[in-house]
Parts: C-alpha cells; structure tokens; sequence
C-alpha cells in the first residue's frame, strides 16, 4: 500500500476513537479569551467519570498539591485552564486507547514508555530552556511525550498483522522499527500519529512533534524546539528501559540536536537518574490504563 491508500482506509474506518465531545468543547472553551474557570469547571463536571481522573491525577504524586484538592473549579483556579485541558485530554487517550486489544503488542509496557517520555521531555526542557530561547508549558511538554508514538497504536489496532511483522523484522534485521514500517505498511507510526493528531485537533506543536520525533532537525523553524526535546527524551527513555516501545532499535543519536539543546553527553547519565527517580511519580496516569 502506498501512503495514500493507507490514509484513504483510515479515512473509511467508521469506529476510530474519537476524544469524547467534552474534549472539543472544553478546546473552545479554552481558546475562547471570555472563558473563565467556573465556565471550565461545568464542562467537565458534565463527565463525572472524566472529573474523577482529573481530580485523581491532580491529587497525585505528580503534581505536589498541598493539600487536597476536592472540586474541579478549585483545580482550575489553582493550576490554569490550559493545564486541565491538557490533563483532561490525557487522561482522555488513556481511556480511549487503555484496552488492551487480543493482542501481543503490550499496551501497559507501551504507555509506561509514553509517560516516560513526557517526564524526559519536561526534565530536559528544564535543563535546556535557557538556550533554546522558547516557552513551552509543562503540561503541553508532558502531552508531547505522552503522545509522540501514538501512531504505533493505530497501526496495531488497524493493520495489525503488517505492524506484529514489522516489529518482528525490526527485532530480526536490527532496523529501526519506523524505517521497515515505511516498507511493510507504507507509512510510519509518526506520519500516521500526526494523521491522527490532526483528526484531534491538536495543537500544531503537538502535531508538528508527533510527526518529526525521529527526525525534529525537518520540523518547521518553530516548532523544532519541541520536536528535539521529544527526540531527545524518547533516547533517554530508551536507554534507561521503563517501558517498552515496541522497537529493537535505539533511537538514532544525533549530536547535532543534542548541541542545540546545549546538553553535554557526559550529562546524559545524569538525566538517566533524574527520569528514573521522577517516573515514580506517574503510577496514577499508569491506574488510569
Ligand atoms: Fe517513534
Ligand atoms: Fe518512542
């Protein structure tokens, strides 16, 4: 199949996940300069079943609150409402993407690698922000990470004897998993993520970093300050193995991105740790699986 055909059959599957509908409306309500955060607080508080994961999340270890935090609209106050957004849109592809299908591929393994990733990405952007010269918010960062592989799992939903191959070649032949992807299936699990990400309507970022993890240095001008940090932070998931991406191969190193980032190799074992230490943290997105 070429890449058209691909996203042609994507286009006619009837039953892809969509986000449920208080994601979109809480998108624009979000984008909207008249919102407030009562505004924010109704529109989840419409999906108990979204509303108990957000306070779960909000309460946990991940975010340090003080003290406990018992109702949506004090969430929104306290930590903003891009912040909820984005915890709500999360904790909204966990439940879209949590059932593990009758298959071989291991979805907890593979999440534990997502969730990684956003730790790493937010670790690095920490260390890096200075000399990138860009803002990004944490939450978008952690987004990013959580997300970046998320095409693996439409393939395995779809085309899933082509993907179970092309891992299995990947295993065989020491090829990175994206590269025989393009030759068994036609596409690759960035291409069809950032396909998906834009049936989502996500953030450009997000979409841009979904699409350029491997190779951020093709990112657009703007958007290769997040693409990197998302690279980066799939390497560094890689090499300290919490989770399982479902590729044999590490991740290219490119020294040229890592010099962008001003990050020494020699730094690298440090980070190592940190991620280590701050994956502890994310049990509670790992419940919601
Ligand atoms: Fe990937
Ligand atoms: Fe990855």
């Amino acid at each position: 199949m070429n890449k058209n055909e691909i996203f042609k059959r994507l286009e006619g599957i009837r039953n892809l996940p969509t986000l449920p509908s208080v994601i979109e409306k809480l998108g624009r309500a979000v984008r909207d300069p008249k919102s407030d955060a009562p505004r924010i607080a109704r529109i989840i508080e419409d999906d108990p079943s979204m509303m108990a994961r957000i306070l779960k999340v909000v309460n946990s270890a991940m975010y340090c609150a003080s003290e406990p935090i018992t109702s949506l609209s004090i969430a929104v106050a306290r930590m903003g409402m891009v912040a909820i957004n984005n915890i709500a849109l999360s904790t909204s592809v966990f439940s879209t993407y949590s059932k593990a299908s009758q298959s071989d591929f291991n979805r907890e393994e593979f999440w534990r690698h997502c969730i990684c990733t956003g730790i790493a990405v937010n670790i690095l952007y920490d260390r890096c922000a200075a000399t990138l010269g860009q803002r990004y918010e944490k939450d978008v960062l952690h987004l990013a990470g959580l997300l970046h592989d998320i095409g693996k799992i439409v393939f395995e939903t779809y085309f899933h004897a082509d993907f179970m191959s092309a891992i299995q070649m990947s295993h065989e032949q020491h090829v990175p998993l994206f590269q025989v992807e393009l030759e068994v299936i036609g596409a690759d699990h960035a291409q069809v993520g950032a396909w998906l990400g834009k049936r989502w309507n996500l953030s450009e970022d997000l979409i841009e970093t979904i699409r350029w993890h491997h190779e951020p240095e093709n990112a657009a001008e703007s958007r290769q300050g997040i693409a990197m940090l998302c690279h980066a932070a799939n390497y560094i998931c890689n090499l300290v193995k919490i989770g399982e991406s479902g590729d044999a191969v590490a991740p290219a190193f490119f020294r040229g991105v890592w010099k962008r980032l001003g990050v020494e190799v020699d730094e690298i074992s440090t980070i190592m740790d940190q991620v280590r230490e701050e994956s502890k943290k994310s049990e509670i997105l790992l419940s919601l699986v």
